[in-house]
This record gives structure tokens, sequence and C-alpha cells, in this order.
């Protein structure tokens, strides 16, 4: 692909963008000619309110760059506010960058309502709620570009994260259900995973792992994702220091068992059911588990049809 990638006449909401990841999107996406809503609260990594406008700052530098912003100061917990400052502004809503965030890292024993509710408001309400307010002008549009932001914490649980990893995981779930749901109308859903230093990890990773860290090196994988060229869609990407992958669900070619059957034949197959070395599968729908239902099914069918058979020729002879 010689062309450029960029993003003229296309409006991007990019949320949490006043700092960190965020402001390097939106940086980009205002350089690459995109028309670009900054969505920012303006509150602490872990959620408290702060007397700074982080949104407004980010605009003003776009505009002394020469680009198009404008900015936008709600939470996403109210996403209908934050698009209609898109739509008021600029007219449409063409890619939305899901990634405003906070911690409040504590062990499960010691955590909270609090620490557990404003977490899923953040991540998983303030991702619903900003995709929905923008999901009918995509669909009418018949285009549309969403990345939403995961977090190996999610993928692989993180020890004093119960919240933040639920929460994590869950805006995949979403992401994998709007990508199937988005297919036909153009719009295509991904999630990132990304490591970088910003506030939220200047604390817990060491110096020289932030030296390497920086929130610029995740900006091009996103730049991609959220192109008109890119059909990439329902995928999670794991991003740092300029190693991107793509990971996927493998499933173990499993065991079947007649029916009905006990827990000491579970256990006496269990490095069956837990082998990924022979014949696994990489399923990508509900789908795929119901084929192997019916695969059991006619095998437990055809295990009878033959003993009865059998049966019948002994009686026979
Ligand atoms: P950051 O703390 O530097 O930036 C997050 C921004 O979101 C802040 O400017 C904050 O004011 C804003 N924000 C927080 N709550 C908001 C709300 N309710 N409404 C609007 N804005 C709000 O953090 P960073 O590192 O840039 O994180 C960006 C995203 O990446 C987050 O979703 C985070 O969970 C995720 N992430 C970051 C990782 C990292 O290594 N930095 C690792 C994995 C995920």
């Amino acid at each position: 692909e010689m062309s450029q990638i960029r993003f003229d006449n296309r409006v991007v909401i990019v949320t949490g963008a006043g700092n960190g990841l965020g402001r390097e999107y939106a940086l980009y996406f205002a350089a690459k000619g995109a028309k670009v809503v900054v969505n920012d609260l303006g509150v602490t990594h872990s959620g408290e309110g702060t007397k700074t406008n982080p949104a407004q700052k980010v605009v003003d530098e776009i505009k002394a760059a020469g680009g198009v912003a404008v900015a936008n100061t709600d939470s996403v917990e109210f996403g209908d506010k934050i698009v209609k400052t898109a739509i008021d502004a600029f007219g449409k809503v063409d890619v939305i960058i899901n990634n405003a965030g906070i911690l409040r890292d504590i062990t499960f024993q010691k955590m909270t309502d609090l620490d557990w509710n404003l977490i899923m408001k953040v991540h998983v309400n303030g991702t619903y709620s900003v995709t929905r307010a923008a999901w009918d002008i995509m669909r009418q549009q018949g285009y549309g570009r969403i990345i939403n932001t995961g977090s190996g914490s999610g993928i692989y649980g993180s020890f004093g994260q119960a919240n933040y990893s639920t929460a994590k995981l869950g805006i995949h779930g979403l992401t994998l259900t709007l990508a199937k749901e988005g297919e036909k109308r153009n719009i295509r859903v991904n999630t990132i995973a990304p490591i970088a230093a910003s506030r939220m990890t200047e604390t817990v990773l060491p110096k020289e792992a932030l030296a390497n860290l920086d929130p610029k090196h995740i900006v091009p994988l996103v730049g991609y994702l959220a192109h008109e060229s890119c059909e990439e869609t329902g995928s999670l990407f794991e991003i740092a220091a300029g190693f991107i992958a793509k990971l996927r669900w493998q499933r173990a070619a499993g065991a079947l068992f007649d029916l009905p059957y006990t827990a000491e034949e579970v256990r006496d197959r269990w490095n069956t059911i837990c082998d990924f070395e022979k014949n696994p599968e990489y399923p990508t729908a509900t789908s795929d588990t119901f084929a192997k239902v019916n695969e059991n099914v006619e095998r437990i069918q055809l295990k009878k049809e033959e003993a009865a058979k059998k049966a019948a020729a002994t009686t026979t002879s």
C-alpha cells in the first residue's frame, strides 16, 4: 500500500484525550487531517477531580499546529453529550477511540464497592455510553471505526486489579459482539491492550522500563485500525514499544463423552480435555461450539445404531 493514511473529512472522538495515550491519538489524528473531539474530564489517575482542563490544553496545541479540534469535558458516562459535541461542531462521527480510564488498585480482600463501581462506571459504562450514542449515526452513514481499550490485566489477570481486569475483559466482550452487529454496516470494532509510560504506570513500572514505553509508540496501530482501508474487526491486539501482535482463542480438540457421564470419567480424560497439541481449533463464534454438540450427538447415535445392529445379528445367528 503506497498511499498515505490520512483522515481528511473524518470526525474522530478520542476520550480521555487530555493526557497519556489519548493525547497522542488526538494530536496524531488532527495532524492527519481529522476534525477531533478531545474529550477529558480532567481527573487524577484514580478518578479524583482536579481544577485542570487538559482537554482544552490539547485543543490549543492542535490549533496552534493548524489543526481542527474541539474540547469536551463531560465524563464518558454521558456519551450522548460527547457525541453531541461532535455533531454540533462537525456534523458527524466516523471514529471513536474509547480510551478514558482510571485505576483503583487494591487486593480483592480489601476492595470496597466504591472501588469496584467506579471502575465499572468509567471503563465499561463509559465505553458503552459513548459507543451507544454514536451507533445509530454510524449505522445510518454505513461507516464507523471503533477502537476500545483493554489491558493485559484483562487478558491475563493481575494481582490487585480484580475490578480493572473485569472491566477490561468486559470491554473486549463488547468489541466481539459489536463487530458482529456492525459488520453489514461497515462498522469495524477492535480492542487494543497497550503498555505505555503514563500517569497510570509511572508509579508501578521501573524507570528503565518506562524509558522504552513512550505512548507515541501506541499510535500507529490505532491509526491503522481507525482508517477506512482497514477491514480488521472483532480482534484483540497487544501493543508495547513497537511490538504488536494479535491474540485469539485456542480450543483443544477436547473429549467427547457418551451421555450421561460421570466426574470420574472427566478426571480420567483430563489430559485429553486440556491437550492443545493434537488438532487444536480457533473458534470465533458460538456456532463453532454447537458444531461440537452436533458431532457428539451424531457420534452417540451412530454408536447406538451399531450396537443395535450387532445385537440383532447375535440374536438371529
Ligand atoms: P492517563 O491517566 O494518562 O490518561 C487517562 C485520561 O482519561 C486522563 O486524562 C483522565 O483525566 C481521563 N479520564 C478519566 N476518567 C474519565 C472520564 N470519566 N471521562 C473522561 N475522561 C476521563 O492514562 P493512560 O495510560 O493514557 O490510559 C489510557 C487508557 O489505556 C486507559 O483506558 C487505560 O486503562 C489503558 N491502559 C493503559 C496502560 C498503560 O500502560 N498506560 C496499560 C493498559 C491499559
